[in-house]
C-alpha cells in the first residue's frame, strides 16, 4: 500500500512528461526521474496515462497489476489511492496504466478538475505523469494539469517539427481554458488556423485583438501567458550541435511565437540505456556511472532546486467554471 501523507495539507507536486512524437525516451525518462527522487528519499508516486501502449509497469519490472488508471477514466473506480501499487524500489509507487482483466476504455473528456484533485490527493511529494505522444486533446490535458511541464525530443527533424506544433497546441488549450465568454474564447480558434484572414499569427497580436474586444479578457489572457512555461529536454543527445537544440527551441519559441519555454537540460545517447530497458530496471540503478544517468541526475536536481514551475491552480479552473458564462 501507498505510503501516507506526512502533513495534512502538503500537496504533491505534479509533473508531467510529453512528446510531439513517440519513441523519443519519455517512459524511459520519467521512470528514471522517480527512481532518482525515491533514491533521495521523497515519496513518488508515477502514474502511467499512456492508456494504449501502457509500459511503465514493464519498465519497472512489474507485471500489469489487476486495476489500473484506465479504470478511473471509465469511471469503475472513483478513488485514485486505491489503483497505486508498491514497485520493488523504496518510496516509488505506481499508477499503471493497463491492466489484465478490462477493456480499453474509449479516451473520453477528461474532467480536469476532478482529475488534478485526485492526483493533488495522493500520498506523494511527487506525481510524475507519462503522457501518451502527440497533442491530442486528453494528452494535453494532462501536460497542462501539472505544475511542472516537460517536453521531451531528440534531434531527429520530425521529432522537432512535432515538437513545436505540441508547444502551439498546448498553448491556446492552455489560454483557452483561461477565458470566459465565447467571443475571446471564439478568437483563439480563429488563431489557430495559421492562415486566418485577420491576420493574427502570433500570441501577442491575439492579446492586442482580444484586448481591443474585452479589457478584462485582456488580462486573463495575459496572466496565461505569463503562466506557460514548459520545460525542454533533448534525449538521445550525442554531438555539442545536439545539446544546442534546446536553445534554438527555446529561441525560436521566444522570438517568433512569444512564448516563455526553458531549457531544463539534456541525456546522452547511451547504449547502457536500452540495456537497462533489457533488464527491466532504471538505468539510474542499473549503471548508475553511466552518462545518461549522470544527466538523468542533474535534471532531477535541477527541478528539485528550481522548485515548483507555474501551472493552471485548481481554484483558476474552478474558477472559470463557476463563472464561465457560456
Ligand atoms: N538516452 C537514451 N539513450 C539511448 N536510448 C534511449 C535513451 N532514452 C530512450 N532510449 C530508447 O528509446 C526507445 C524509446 O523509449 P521510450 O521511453 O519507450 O519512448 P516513448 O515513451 O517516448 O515512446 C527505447 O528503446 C529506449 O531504450
Ligand atoms: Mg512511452
Amino acid at each position: 500500500m501507498p505510503p501516507t501523507p506526512s502533513t495534512a495539507d502538503k500537496t504533491a507536486r505534479i509533473v508531467s512528461v510529453g512528446s510531439g512524437k513517440g519513441g523519443v525516451g519519455k517512459s524511459v525518462f520519467v521512470a528514471n526521474l522517480a527512481a532518482v527522487l525515491a533514491g533521495s528519499g521523497q515519496r513518488v508516486i508515477l502514474v502511467d496515462t499512456d492508456l494504449e501502449s501502457a509500459n511503465l509497469h514493464t519498465l519497472l519490472g512489474l507485471r500489469p497489476p489487476p486495476v489500473s488508471l484506465a479504470d478511473f477514466v471509465a469511471q469503475r473506480e472513483s478513488e485514485l489511492v486505491k489503483l497505486v501499487f508498491d514497485t520493488h524500489i523504496p518510496n516509488l509507487s505506481l499508477i499503471a496504466g493497463t491492466n489484465a482483466h478490462v477493456e480499453l476504455p474509449q479516451p473520453g473528456k477528461i474532467d480536469r478538475a476532478r482529475l488534478l484533485r485526485a492526483l493533488r490527493r495522493l500520498p506523494a511529494d511527487w506525481v510524475l505523469l507519462d503522457l501518451s505522444a502527440g497533442a491530442r486533446a486528453s494528452v494535453l490535458d494532462y501536460f497542462l494539469t501539472a505544475d511542472d511541464q516537460i517536453l521531451l525530443l531528440d534531434a531527429e527533424p520530425t521529432a522537432v517539427e512535432s515538437t513545436y506544433h505540441f508547444l502551439r497546441a498546448a498553448f491556446y488549450r492552455h489560454v483557452k481554458e483561461a477565458l470566459l465568454t465565447h467571443a475571446a474564447r471564439d478568437l483563439i480558434d480563429v488563431a489557430m488556423d495559421r492562415g486566418n484572414e485577420r491576420g493574427i499569427r502570433t500570441p501577442n497580436e491575439l492579446l492586442k485583438e482580444i484586448s481591443d474586444l474585452d479589457p478584462e479578457e485582456g488580462e486573463r489572457f495575459r496572466g496565461a501567458l505569463r503562466r506557460f512555461h514548459p520545460r525542454l529536454v533533448v534525449n538521445k543527445v550525442h554531438s555539442a550541435e545536439e545539446i544546442k537544440l534546446g536553445f534554438s527551441v527555446r529561441g525560436v519559441c521566444s522570438k517568433y511565437f512569444g512564448i516563455g519555454v526553458d531549457y531544463l537540460g539534456y541525456v546522452s545517447r547511451d547504449s547502457a540505456v536500452p540495456q537497462s530497458v533489457q533488464q527491466r530496471k532504471p538505468v539510474v540503478l542499473a549503471d548508475p556511472r553511466c552518462d545518461a544517468s549522470v544527466y538523468l541526475g542533474r535534471i532531477a536536481e535541477k527541478l528539485q532546486t528550481e522548485g515548483r514551475g507555474t501551472a493552471t491552480s485548481e481554484s483558476a479552473i474552478e474558477g472559470k467554471k463557476r463563472g464561465k458564462s457560456s
